[in-house]
């Protein structure tokens, strides 16, 4: 069993979850549940970044400590992945024991071997990005990400020396061309390197709110060069070298686009300099927006199924939502989780940005989940109650349904090979759209019983098993149900692929339940 290290970035707990960052975890997550289905040895990992001024910021506008608000806050997040049904096999918290002794445990390793040196700094600081800006990188003299005003700062600081990481950073993106993907984000990182590197400011002293430096506890680590750290410690970093052995440097960091440079430069340099490998891969994915259709507060209000009346949301109008104003559970409560999933998957190319919009949820729901799957599920187990008695025919070995099927599967476990799901998505729903056609061509439900009929049925409760397979990962509790429904034992999750994937496996002999329909269709929005 292969080891699979995989992770999302340790979200901020200055913000409660949104959608944006559940876009993120779900990914990462789906891509965790395949890589069981492949039988490899799964660790997957999320958390909250808890330190920096950021957090110590919204906890003083709360009126309560950092950590007060830390442990509030981390709470939500918890529970929102419960709600989406995020398989994690650990948490991290930044503010955890655990956590301090690694950060201190690898950046003293990175003192020793030199390449921490002491400075003074003086730069312009977006406290929002927790990074500082140059006067050119400004837009309008405000941060380019959060549209907000830097800050003027000057301290004394220790600096990680990157700049003596150029050529071995270079080399490591020759050598290892895959590591960071979509290509277009491996160039971005690319030309960021041979553009120059800097060295870079990793301690405070200005703040009191993280993990204060082994060799010199006035200052603090930099809330970036503290929170990196964060995979290494739940992987035993320092503490267990077995385990740390096991899981390094199989990892699989997946993250959002404005954070690439830390994963993609500083992250494999810190690795560098520390004396272990940069990490496997990072997934580098864009944002997800609100744009289109303004999404409102009422209509989100709506999509919750709140009474709203005429329209008008509590704050008195139809306000735009930004994206990071939309809970999870907003979602989640509308369409159900694995709607919500599915839609987070499938939407949005991985690596480019794309438009989120709740009549695209509607549709997309409709279109893939109603029409195709659901309709698919519930003809099917109408006609079997009515032609078989209620019991699965097996499929004909032949049927031209069997190499579309061995194509698709190929065509998916690539797709998750490249971490592509919205293609991996789309290429089972080819199957599906093959067996709704084979249904409508053989038309079994004005046939007379017979070996006919069972075979046309058969091959679909086939594709709906393989189907049940390819797509747990995304729905995985609907995938689940779709399993026990047409009479199979346990669940996709204790499968394999491909070995369970090959065309045929579906028994026949087996009682095919009906059951109420798994997404009934949904009014558009106007
Ligand atoms: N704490 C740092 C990460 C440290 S990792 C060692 C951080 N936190 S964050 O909460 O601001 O963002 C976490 C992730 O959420 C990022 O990968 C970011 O891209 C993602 N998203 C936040 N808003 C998003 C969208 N609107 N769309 C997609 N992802 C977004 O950065």
């Amino acid at each position: 069993m292969p080891p699979f290290y995989i992770t999302t970035p340790i979200y901020y707990v200055n913000d409660a979850p949104h959608v944006g960052h559940a876009y993120c975890t779900v990914n990462a997550d789906a891509l965790a549940r395949w890589h069981r289905l492949l039988g490899d040895e799964v660790f997957f990992l999320t958390g909250t970044d808890e330190h920096g001024a950021k957090v110590a910021e919204a906890a003083e506008q709360h009126g309560v400590s950092p950590q007060e608000w830390a442990d509030t806050v981390v709470q939500r997040f918890v529970s929102a992945w419960g709600d989406l049904h995020v398989s994690n096999d650990d948490y991290i918290r930044t503010t955890e024991p655990r956590h301090h002794r690694s950060v201190q445990a690898f950046l003293q390793r990175i003192y020793d071997n030199g390449y921490i040196r002491l400075d003074t700094y003086r730069g312009l600081y977006c406290v929002s990005c927790e990074d500082y800006y140059t006067p050119e990188q400004l837009v309008d003299a405000k941060c380019p990400v959060h549209d907000r005003p830097v800050t003027e700062m000057e301290e004394e600081n220790y600096f990680f020396e990157l700049s003596k990481f150029e050529d071995r950073l270079l080399e490591w993106y020759e050598s290892a061309p895959e590591a960071i993907r979509p290509m277009t984000k491996r160039n971005e990182a690319l030309s960021f390197v041979r553009g120059g590197l800097k060295d870079i400011s990793i301690t405070r002293t200005s703040l009191e709110w993280g993990v204060p430096v082994p060799w010199n506890p006035s200052h603090i680590f930099y809330v970036w060069s503290d929170a990196l750290v964060n995979y290494l410690t739940a992987i035993g970093f320092g503490e267990d070298e077995a385990r740390c052995a096991h899981w390094w440097p199989a990892v699989h960091h997946v993250v959002g686009k404005e954070i690439l440079r830390f994963h993609c430069v500083w992250w494999p340099a810190m690795c560098m300099a520390a004396g272990i490998e940069p990490p496997a891969h990072v997934f580098v994915h864009g944002w997800l927006l609100v744009g289109g259709r303004k999404l409102s507060k009422s209509l989100i209000a709506l999509a919750a199924g709140d009474a709203v009346g005429n329209g008008a949301s509590e704050d008195g109008g139809d306000a735009p939502v930004r994206l990071t104003e939309i809970a999870p559970q907003v979602l989640t409560h509308d369409f159900g989780v694995d709607p919500t999933r599915y839609h987070l998957l499938r939407e949005v190319p991985f690596g480019t940005d794309g438009d989120f919009s709740y009549e695209g949820m509607v549709s997309r729901y409709n279109a893939d989940l109603a029409n195709n799957l659901g309709n698919l599920v519930s003809r099917v187990a109408t006609v079997v109650a009515s032609k078989c008695g209620g019991v699965g025919p097996a499929p004909d070995p032949d049927s031209a349904l069997g190499p579309l099927a061995a194509q698709i599967v190929g065509a998916v476990s690539d797709a998750w090979a490249r971490f592509q799901p919205h293609e991996a998505l789309e290429s089972t729903w080819r199957l599906i759209g093959a067996a709704n056609a084979a249904l409508e061509a053989a038309e079994p439900w004005k046939a007379e019983p017979g070996p006919a009929v069972d075979a046309v049925l058969g091959d679909a409760l086939e594709v709906l098993r393989l189907v049940s397979l390819l797509a747990s990962p995304a729905m995985p509790t609907t995938c689940a149900e779709i399993w026990r429904r047409i009479g199979l034992e346990g669940a996709p999750e204790d499968r394999q692929v491909p070995e369970d994937a090959v065309w045929g496996g579906y028994p026949g002999g087996v009682p095919v339940e009906r059951g109420a329909a798994l997404f009934p269709r949904r009014k558009a929005t106007a």
